[in-house]
């Protein structure tokens, strides 16, 4: 293999990179990222790899969620807010029902850059670049918007530092109160023909806490601290590779932009310049695996990726999240599963339900059922259960706004209704409360069975 650099990824052929008019402005826009302090530091980054090991062997549980892509102008302190408490709500119904210790990383703080199916897109009124998400353009379809700009990686770098710094104060103070139920918007429970059970999960979770705090005579929030880690797809690499950095005192490089990359299902391509780049940075790396091949190529694929981006089986290294969607999730996970033993190494197995299940409407808008969703982790759990394998998490695209952008739910929403709140500029997200009863009906049926 060749020698790595961090402009080694250069040399290979880089898929769903936007086409930038001004390279003079491209070479200014990343030297000036390049002189910019580092998001997040090397040593939360190993932190996260040490959990995300343990969450390979089954000694933790991964919870990865957010925005399929956030948007500058959500940068905002309520949707902030609301993003954490619902992961932070979520991860406590895990942890009870899973008896594992949760890890939270956000889709977001840098969950900008999206891979598009077309480079352009038609309309009546013309032929445009397609939207790449905001670091790279804008959405309204007119020419100066989506020009891609190279100036808008820096607005993209300060958006998530203004959402980190956000957070880590959250989590420094004022955050306390969501760890209790009696904070939670739980209307939707009694709509479900599960209430009873669902209101029997909450107390219980209520109840612990409360033990714990009259045992020890301070409240839960002082005695563990929230860690929250941040995660996005690594896409736009001029973006990824101005931000990683040899840091003093450790050996390597490091992508400071986020603790945890992934490369997407569209880039994972051997060869390619992603896995170029991620190859060579220290982070826990994963990638999404769907069925983009057959089962039958499943073993080669997985073999190369593994040799390539895992070739010491450094615990929390690599991680796969498997998106095949729930009708075909009984045909490809198996193959995963053995394909994985098969290279000998360990790596993170995490069931994305999201990307598998995307429909469209009849009017045209895209979607995804609440059922199918839980049906693909209700069978990836079952199939990982039966092959003796550890399903080590959950990536989920969802907000803690009340969207209405996927149906179904204890609430049943409707096609109809999706009209009513639907923000989302790419992918549907589970709304607060589609999010919150996912994880009470996943929880169940993570139980240990010992
Ligand atoms: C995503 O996570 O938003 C995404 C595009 O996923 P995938 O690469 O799995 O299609
Ligand atoms: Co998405």
């Amino acid at each position: 293999m060749t020698e790595w650099s961090n402009d080694s990824w250069r040399n290979k052929s880089a898929t769903h990179q936007p086409a930038y008019p001004d390279q003079d402005a491209l070479t200014e826009a990343t030297g000036e990222l390049a002189a910019m302090p580092p998001l997040v530091t090397s040593w939360e980054i190993e932190a996260l790899k040490q959990q995300l090991a343990q969450a390979a062997v089954g000694q933790r549980f991964l919870l990865q969620g957010g925005d399929c892509a956030e948007s500058f102008s959500e940068c905002t302190s309520s949707v902030i807010i609301n993003k954490l408490k619902i992961l932070l709500q979520m991860s406590l119904v895990l942890v009870h029902g899973t008896h594992r210790r949760v890890i939270r990383v956000g889709r977001f703080a840098g969950q900008y850059a999206k891979p598009r199916s077309s480079d352009t897109e038609v309309r009546d009124e013309g032929t445009l670049p397609s939207y790449y998400g905001d670091i790279v353009n804008r959405p309204a379809f007119d020419e100066r918007s989506r020009t891609p700009d190279p100036w808008r990686m820096l607005r993209g770098y300060e958006r998530s530092a203004l959402t980190l710094n956000f957070i880590r104060s959250l989590i420094d103070g004022g955050f306390a109160d969501l760890h209790h139920p009696e904070y939670w918007q739980l209307d939707f429970v009694d709509h479900s023909s599960r209430a009873t059970e669902f209101h029997e999960i909450v107390e219980s979770i209520g109840e612990s806490l409360r033990f714990m705090e009259t045992l020890s005579g301070i409240s839960v929030a002082d005695i563990s601290r929230v860690d929250f880690y941040t995660s996005h797809e690594g896409l736009l690499l001029p973006y990824e590779s101005a931000l990683t950095r040899c840091v003093p005192r450790r050996h390597g490089w490091y992508n400071l932009s986020t603790h945890f990359p992934w490369i997407g299902m569209r880039t994972a391509g051997i060869d390619d310049a992603h896995v170029e780049f991620f190859r060579g940075i220290r982070n826990p790396v994963a990638v999404k695996v769907g069925p983009s091949v057959s089962p039958s190529e499943l073993p080669a694929v997985v073999e190369q990726l593994v040799d390539v981006l895992h070739p010491d089986d450094e615990p929390g290294r690599l991680t796969f999240i498997h998106r095949f969607g729930h009708q075909r999730v009984t045909e490809y996970l198996p193959a995963l599963i053995e394909a994985v033993r098969a290279t000998g190494r360990t790596v993170l197995l995490v069931c994305d339900p999201m990307h598998g299940n995307t429909l469209t409407t009849d009017s045209g808008i895209k979607t995804r059922r609440f059922e199918d969703i839980l049906s693909e982790l209700e069978q990836a759990i079952d199939i990982h259960a039966s092959c003796e394998s550890v399903l080590g998490g959950v990536h989920f695209e969802l907000t803690g706004e009340n969207v209405t952008e996927c149906t179904g739910g204890a609430r049943g929403l409707t096609d109809d209704d999706l009209r009513d709140g639907y923000r989302s500029l790419v992918d549907p997200r589970l709304n607060y409360e589609q999010a919150l009863e996912m994880a009470m009906l996943i929880a169940r049926r993570l139980a240990p069975t010992v």
